[in-house]
């Protein structure tokens, strides 16, 4: 059965020519560019103080928390050098209530879920020392050193209060202090900085870290002296070796943030209803098209319209359509997997509440559209955000110094990249369309699951190796 003809007329919302995407790609990267220029930009570009990646050679054992996916984690890991670790983790759950109530309440518990994970799961550390923890605080911070950052605004369904503006690694230390856990937060890691570190250090060397899972962000290693907006003094410091700094730093892009303005991103019916029912509206508007938080969202608003308009489900809708959020994202990966309309049809029944007696011929292949352009469209967008930062750090091209070609590679981790059908495939494909064969087929992608918590482990080994030279 040919789709309803109003399911056309927003096609071009969502399968994206390649004008369109170099078009995208090219304001990505003057977004970035402003980014390293000034303060205060939506695409923040922020500092890590993180001055390289790992070799694969660091050894310790170190704490991780990890807040700003679905859960909070609190881990230990065990970095043995030669590219291995281990790790015992606990997962805590983290309610809306804590999500948007008082930050003192949040960082409370959060303690309180580090010192129950020593209890019950930790080593038995018997050293007088403090423990060191390093903090995947998934959020955007404006950083002032590894172990120093205030929080810029919340992303991912967080609020809470009196929290925009502080130092986020002082509120978690005054928390440990507050109930006498002797733990030290020697270090403050976005998780793509995180996954960038996990990536080098079991897999060699690479250029980005990105995440696509609840939000979507990537880090990257850029010439310090490329961030102007540090000011000369600082660059010359950081050059020269200073305090936190190198000749290279990791910046975090929060490219979550790209467009805000919408000067390029196609923004449909379906985006504007779900920015202005969120709690961040007219924030986040790249995120908002390619993160595992929205993915479900955008589908159900389009589900809805169709319902509306009598040309799904008889016009008859459910609970769960009608309820804000009602599904996630894994259903739009259910259905992306599907290999028949039948399986459509029963996911539809099981997970979207749908009476089967109002399911008629060809619904199953209205949702199955739904699914895939919002899918095929946040691909395509990843790939965009991947190619504007390859291209920013001239490895869209071979190395013409005569050296060997080692090509870029990127890891990722998250739940769209982990489980949504085809997710690589779709971005390697759109990367050669940006970037050309030769170009595109230098990137190699990558998983780098627990990139928050080796990540977070690894940036601590760097605060306290710098620490120790200083003392
Ligand atoms: C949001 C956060 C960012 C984080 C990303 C992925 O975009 O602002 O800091 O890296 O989600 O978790």
């Amino acid at each position: 059965m040919p789709l309803p003809p109003i399911c056309t007329t927003f096609e071009p919302y969502f399968l994206l020519s390649n004008d369109k995407l170099n078009d995208i790609v090219d304001h990505f990267i003057k977004e970035m560019e402003g980014g390293l220029l000034d303060y205060g930009k939506d695409v923040a570009m922020v500092p890590s103080y993180v001055t390289g990646v790992p070799d694969g050679t660091e050894e310790g054992t170190f704490l991780a928390l990890d807040l700003g996916g679905t859960n909070l984690r609190v881990c230990e890991v065990r970095l043995f050098g030669q590219h291995k670790f281990e790790m015992k983790q606990q997962k805590y759950k983290v309610s809306d209530e804590l999500k948007q109530g008082e930050a003192r309440v949040l960082f409370d518990y959060i303690a309180d879920s580090v010192d129950a994970f020593l209890t019950e799961i930790g080593s038995d550390i018997s050293s007088n020392e403090p423990m060191h923890l390093g903090f995947t605080f998934s959020f955007p911070v404006e950083q002032t050193a590894i172990d120093a950052g205030k929080l810029l605004t919340w992303t991912k369904g967080f609020a809470a209060k009196n929290a925009v503006g502080n130092d986020v690694v002082k509120l978690l230390q005054d928390a440990f202090d507050r109930k006498h856990i002797h733990v030290r937060c020697s270090a403050i890691v976005n998780d793509t900085v995180g996954t960038l570190l996990s990536r080098s250090y079991q897999s060699g060397p690479a250029l980005i870290g990105a995440i696509f899972g609840t939000g979507t962000n990537g880090a990257f290693i850029d010439k310090t002296r490329t961030i102007k907006k540090l000011g000369e003094d600082k660059i010359k410091e950081a050059e020269a070796g200073g305090q936190h700094a190198g000749e290279y730093m990791v910046v975090n892009t929060e490219w979550g943030a790209f467009d805000n303005e919408r000067n390029c991103l196609p923004i449909s019916i379906f985006d504007n209803k779900l920015d202005r029912e969120s709690i961040n509206p007219r924030k986040q508007a790249f995120e908002k098209q390619v993160s595992g938080m929205y993915l479900g969202e955008i589908t159900r608003n389009i589900l809805l319209h169709l319902i509306d308009a009598s040309v799904l489900f008889k016009g008859y809708s459910s609970k769960i359509i009608n309820t804000h959020y009602g599904y996630d994202t894994a259903f739009v990966s259910g259905v992306e997997a599907a290999k028949s309309p039948e399986e459509v049809k029963d996911l539809i029944i099981k997970q979207l509440g749908v009476d089967s007696k109002h399911i008629a011929e060809g619904d199953a292949e209205i949702v199955q559209w739904a699914c895939r352009v919002v899918s095929e469209r946040a691909c395509k967008l990843a790939a965009c955000a991947i190619a504007a930062v390859v291209k920013h750090t001239g490895n869209d091209k071979i190395p013409s110094n005569g050296e060997e070609d080692k090509g870029v590679d990127v890891g990722i981790d998250g739940s769209v990249a982990e489980f949504l059908p085809r997710f690589a495939e779709r971005v390697s494909e759109t990367l050669v369309e940006l970037l050309g064969e030769e170009g595109g087929k230098r990137i190699r992608t990558g998983l780098a699951k627990d990139g928050s918590g080796v990540g977070a482990a690894l940036t601590a080994l760097q605060a306290k190796k710098a620490m120790d030279k200083r003392t």
